[in-house]
């Protein structure tokens, strides 16, 4: 990193919102955690502290379920219309888009992405997705059925409607904060639940600043709740709480596990989006100027900090050495940086910890045998910086080709034969994303057919939208989030039979 480095200045709102210990928001009210205590969170930037958190635990957690639990059985909130809620919820659109600058400052300061990244597709994707629940808040529709017991003597009027499951819990991660909130709460607010959610303790700022603005769009108290706090307390309680009728989770596969377990104690629904090793597939005979930069920036966009990050890249044998090149070339234009600076292309890792964790991938694979092109080493000085960086000469049963490493490190591989490709591709755990790089249209649909994966890009990569669902085959997860598929997620069907 240069010495010199150029900053914007930080918005007056945000100064503020980082220069005050930030409280909980239970009830439609500002608290402080039960036990008074509060936990840092960090700038990666600098591995500074930029602001204390009440830090939630099991009693702050029951009495947000509480709260839930009441504005989900009687109030305003049971007796609005569809029409009202999808008003709110497109309101509450509507308010991030005024603050979009606030939250994306806010998202850099505490994430560490480079700010003009979060304004381009944090901050614009969680207020599209709002704005997308908002219409289905009055199109949740059963069915009418015609059923066979009907006789000549009795008759059935039947017919089936989704109701909404009730009080949800949410727990989620730190590695596109505020989006992943809205992924959340889009659907559930759309059928009529009520939610507590619990944002990771490595990024709680910006849905804090989400719910003043869920207050200010009209949600009735007790609505949504927004505990933070640490995994192990606030989000085990959550998980266990017994009033909690269903628990969505995003993060590691191992902690996914967790939460089943706890989930076990009242059957409480569960869906799950987790871990990723995403197959990147380019033939020969795709157009390289597309599929160089698309490549690079399937596993280095948000760092590599991305469930579906392409982090395993097969190209044809014969243009191997030319893709893994122009990688490469991509990956040393990639600025190094803080933030705040505009030169900035890549941020910090999240946490020490995440840096950490990558640095020991990356060990590990150079260990054992594999070489890195470019890369290979984390930044020196303050703050969490990791080299972008491709890896060659890897082996199929090696831990930084199988296990996810969730930093920006890429395992090139060359394939030959398209069948053998496919296996190997699909020789994983997961299955939560995958993408093909062709010119030949017929073969791109044939392979995305064979692909176990719950999205496969074709000529293109990291494209999400609120209508497209998104989710995990194998150990990536269960369920789907976003598009209509995901209101399934947080309604009931409820059958009703009746003699007329
Ligand atoms: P994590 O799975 O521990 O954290 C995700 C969320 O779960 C956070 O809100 C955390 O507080 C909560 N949590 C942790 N332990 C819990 C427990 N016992 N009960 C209930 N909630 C709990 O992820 P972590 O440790 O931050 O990252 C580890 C690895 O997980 C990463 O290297 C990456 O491979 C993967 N990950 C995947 C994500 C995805 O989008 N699928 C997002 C974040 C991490
Ligand atoms: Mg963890």
């Amino acid at each position: 990193m240069s010495t010199a480095v150029s900053t914007t200045p930080m918005h007056n709102r945000v100064q503020e919102f980082v220069s005050r210990p930030r409280k909980m928001f239970v009830d439609g009210k500002w608290v402080e955690a039960a036990s008074g205590k509060t936990f840092p969170t960090y700038n990666p930037a600098t591995g500074e502290v930029l602001a204390q958190v009440a830090e939630g635990d099991r009693e702050d957690i029951d009495r947000a379920v509480k709260a839930a639990r009441r504005a989900f059985d009687s109030g305003p909130w049971h007796e609005m219309t569809p029409s009202q809620r999808g008003r709110v919820i497109w309101k509450l659109g509507d308010l991030i888009e005024e603050h979009l600058e606030e939250f994306a400052q806010l998202e850099s300061l505490d994430n560490g992405k480079p700010l003009s990244v979060a304004r381009i597709a944090d901050v614009p994707l969680a207020a599209d997705l709002f704005h997308y629940m908002a219409g289905w808040a009055t199109k949740i529709e059963g069915n009418t059925i015609p059923i066979s017991a009907s006789s000549r003597h009795v008759k059935y009027l039947a017919y089936t409607r989704r109701e909404p499951v009730g009080v949800v819990g949410q727990i989620i991660p730190w590695n596109f904060p505020l989006l992943m909130a809205a992924w959340k709460l889009g659907p559930a607010l759309a059928t009529g639940c009520t939610v507590v959610l619990k944002p990771a303790e490595q990024t709680p700022l910006s849905a804090l600043l989400l719910a003043e603005l869920i207050a200010e769009a009209g949600f009735p108290d007790g609505v949504v709740n927004v505990v933070p706090g640490y995994g192990e307390t606030a989000g085990a309680a959550l998980a266990s709480h017994p009033d909690v009728d269903k628990i969505a989770f995003t993060g590691s596969t191992e902690v996914g596990r967790l939460i089943l377990q706890a989930a076990a104690g009242n059957l409480k629904k569960v869906s799950l989006e987790l871990g990723g090793k995403s197959p990147n597939l380019v033939f020969a005979d795709a157009d390289m100027k597309a599929t160089i930069p698309g490549a690079a920036s399937a596993i280095f966009f948000n760092h590599g900090q991305c469930c579906c990050a392409g982090s395993r890249l097969y190209i044809e044998q014969s243009i191997f050495d030319h893709v893994v090149h122009g990688v490469a070339e991509q990956a040393k234009k990639i600025k190094l940086g803080p933030g705040f600076d505009p030169d900035t292309s890549m941020g910090p890792l999240v946490s020490e910890e995440q840096m950490n964790r990558v640095c020991s991938y990356l060990e590990s694979g150079l260990h054992e045998g594999a070489e890195a092109v470019v890369g290979g080493h984390k930044r020196p000085g303050a703050g969490y910086f990791v080299e972008p960086t491709v890896m060659v000469k890897t082996k199929p049963d090696m831990k930084v080709v199988r296990e996810e490493i969730f930093g920006p490190v890429v395992c090139a591989m060359p394939f030959r034969d398209v069948d053998k490709l496919i296996a190997e591709a699909n020789q994983s755990e997961y299955g939560l994303a995958a993408a093909v790089w062709t010119r030949d249209i017929s073969k791109a649909h044939r392979i995305a057919e064979k692909l176990r994966a719950g999205t496969v890009w074709i000529n293109c990569y990291n494209v999400f939208d609120a209508a497209l669902p998104f989710g995990g085959y194998k150990q990536s997860g269960w369920g789907r989030e976003m598009g209509h598929e995901s209101l399934e997620l947080y309604t009931e069907v409820k059958a009703v039979c009746a003699a007329i």
